[in-house]
Order: structure tokens, then C-alpha cells, then sequence
């Protein structure tokens, strides 16, 4: 019997590497960077699955040039790279990689909390440009985290994670959530959103992006803010309007901002916002540490592994995928 094709856009860590390659024959994208649409439409052709990055846009398009695919696994927790509508008319399974990337994710959140407020980054470089000639009485003051009040958009998983990090910093929490939902986490109270911007130190992000949270902060957002705030961001770029961000900061209108994601990546030192000397900018790391990376890696195959084997997938974001036409 033939085996199953398996397309993989980037080399990722060996052990999954090695549990797929039990699964069926492996087609691995080798570039340093993602792989081109051309290529990715021509190798979908013959695929019967696909495990894929944050950076491939696996859209209508793509998908109607593959009629064997049977299931694209995201090696992200983030999907907005998909079309889920298109995937599902085509009966075809997505998945995500959620839970494995909480906790490094909100680590990064709050290595940038505190590297932003406490002025790290403008203090090491001016001691790698040698000057550094005495201590000084008002040398890099920063703002005290201790005391301010964390402001939470998103109670998911990694909102809730960057909460439970914020009692050790003696920070009260609060929180915002568009749908109004209960607060799951009892110990953190929601606030209508002129009251939360209006109580928030630190407001930081924990929503995917949809269209309904596109530009969810944007100018009248950012003006409802503290002018002594910081803004967060390790969700999406495109969930914060960068014109309005940018502008905000020029007018003093905000403290700082600490972005790990862009609307449209990669950004270099000519991006007005990574570049803005009241910005921390990293490239999109949220994720990035060994032991994530490699559960990532292993979750997006275990996704393949059922979806070849005939299984519902742990991670299924479409459902509706395995209804029949009929
Ligand atoms: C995700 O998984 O969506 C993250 O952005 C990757 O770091």
C-alpha cells in the first residue's frame, strides 16, 4: 500500500520529525525562511497531509489545488493564517497547537513588562557603548511594576497565565473581555472598557485575531488609556492599529509599548514602531524555547498521527469538517 505524503514547511525538531516519518513519506521544506506559495500549491497537490507554520497562508487557493489533503496541522495555538471556512467546505480537518505554548508565552509578556518599565535594554546598550562612567542618582529610572494595576484583555489560557504571574509581582489584575464573558479566574475582577483603561498601568493582549478583534486597539482606545500606561502585545500585530499606536507614543499619549508581533512580519530597524525609542520590539518569540518548540512540534504530529489513522484529531478547530455531504 502506498504510504500517506506528508509536507512539512520547515525543518522542525528531530524527535517529531522522527514520529512523522513513521506516518508516511516526508516532503521537508528546507529554506531558512517559509516556503514560496508556488512551491507549497505544487507539493499540496500530492499531500496527504501538512503540517504547517504560523507563516504560510493556507487559504481557498491553496487548498483547491489538493485533493487528497486530509488534514493541515498548525505548529502555532494562533490560526490566522487559515481559512477554516474553505477547509471545512473541502472536508478538511485543521488543527492548532493550544496549551503546550501557555507558559513560555506568558513568560515572554512579562520578561517584556519588566524590561520595558525598568528601562533594561537603553541601560545595556549605553554600558556596551562605554558609557557607562558613574552611578547616577537619575540615571534610567523606570517605573516600579510593584503596586501598578495589570490590566488583562483576554482571559484565555494565556491570559490567565500572565494573571497568575502578576500576584507575585504584587500587581492587582483586572480584566477586559469584548464578549462579556464570566471571569473564570475568580480573583480577577472585570471592568466595563472605559473603567478598565481608565484603572490599567500595564493593559496587555491575549486575543487571537478575528475580525472582530482587527484594530481592536485603536485611536479612541489609546487616548482612554493612562498617559503613564504601557501597552503589551505577544498576540497579533493586526489586533493593534500601528498608525494610531504610533502616533499615541509621539504625542505622549503613552508610556511605552513592548510588541513581539507585527501586522505584517518580519519588521526591521526601518519599521517606524520597532524603531521608536519608547518601543521594545522582538521578533515574534512568544513561543520560542526549546521545551515549547519541541511540544509544539510533537503536538501538530500527534494531530496528523490521528487524522491518518481515522481519529478525530485532539486539536480539531473544524468540526463541521467531518460532516458528510450528504
Ligand atoms: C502561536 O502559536 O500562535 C504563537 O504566536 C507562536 O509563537
Amino acid at each position: 500500500m502506498q504510504k500517506p505524503l506528508i509536507v512539512v514547511t520547515r525543518r522542525i525538531h528531530f524527535e517529531a520529525l522522527q514520529k512523522l516519518n513513521e506516518l508516511g513519506d516526508l516532503k521537508i521544506w528546507e529554506g531558512d525562511g517559509p516556503i514560496d506559495p508556488i512551491t507549497f500549491a505544487a507539493w499540496l497537490k500530492t499531500a496527504d497531509a501538512c503540517l504547517t507554520m504560523l507563516t504560510d497562508r493556507v487559504d481557498e487557493l491553496a487548498l483547491s489545488q489538493a485533493p487528497h489533503l486530509k488534514i493541515v496541522s498548525n505548529m502555532a495555538v494562533g490560526y490566522d493564517n487559515f481559512d477554516l471556512k474553505a477547509a471545512t467546505a473541502r472536508h478538511i480537518m485543521m488543527t492548532n497547537t493550544p496549551d503546550v505554548l501557555t507558559e513560555a508565552t506568558a513568560e515572554l509578556t512579562w520578561a517584556l513588562i519588566l524590561a520595558l518599565m525598568r528601562n533594561i535594554v537603553p541601560a545595556r546598550d549605553d554600558l556596551l557603548a562605554g558609557k557607562w562612567t558613574t552611578w547616577r542618582p537619575d540615571g534610567f529610572l523606570g517605573t516600579e511594576v510593584s503596586g501598578k494595576t495589570l490590566g488583562i484583555v483576554g482571559l484565555g489560557r494565556i491570559g490567565r497565565a500572565v494573571a497568575r504571574r502578576a500576584f507575585a509581582f504584587n500587581m492587582p489584575v483586572i480584566a477586559w473581555a469584548r464578549d462579556g464573558r464570566a471571569t473564570i479566574e475568580e480573583r480577577i475582577p472585570r471592568a466595563a472598557r472605559s473603567q478598565f483603561l481608565a484603572r490599567a498601568d500595564v493593559v496587555t493582549l491575549h486575543v487571537p485575531l478575528t475580525p472582530q478583534t482587527y484594530h481592536l486597539v485603536d485611536k479612541d482606545w489609546l487616548k482612554a488609556m493612562k498617559p503613564s500606561a504601557f501597552l503589551i502585545n505577544t498576540a497579533r500585530g493586526g489586533v493593534v492599529d500601528e498608525i494610531a499606536l504610533k502616533s499615541a507614543l509621539d504625542r505622549n499619549e503613552l508610556a511605552g509599548a513592548a510588541l513581539d508581533v507585527f501586522a505584517q512580519e518580519p519588521v526591521d530597524a526601518r519599521h517606524p514602531l520597532a524603531s521608536h525609542p519608547r518601543v521594545l520590539a522582538t521578533p515574534h518569540i512568544g513561543s520560542a524555547t526549546n521545551e515549547t518548540r519541541k511540544a509544539m512540534a510533537l503536538r501538530a504530529v500527534a494531530n496528523i498521527r490521528a487524522a491518518l489513522s481515522g481519529h478525530v484529531p485532539p486539536d480539531l478547530l473544524n468540526p463541521d469538517s467531518l460532516l458528510s455531504n450528504g
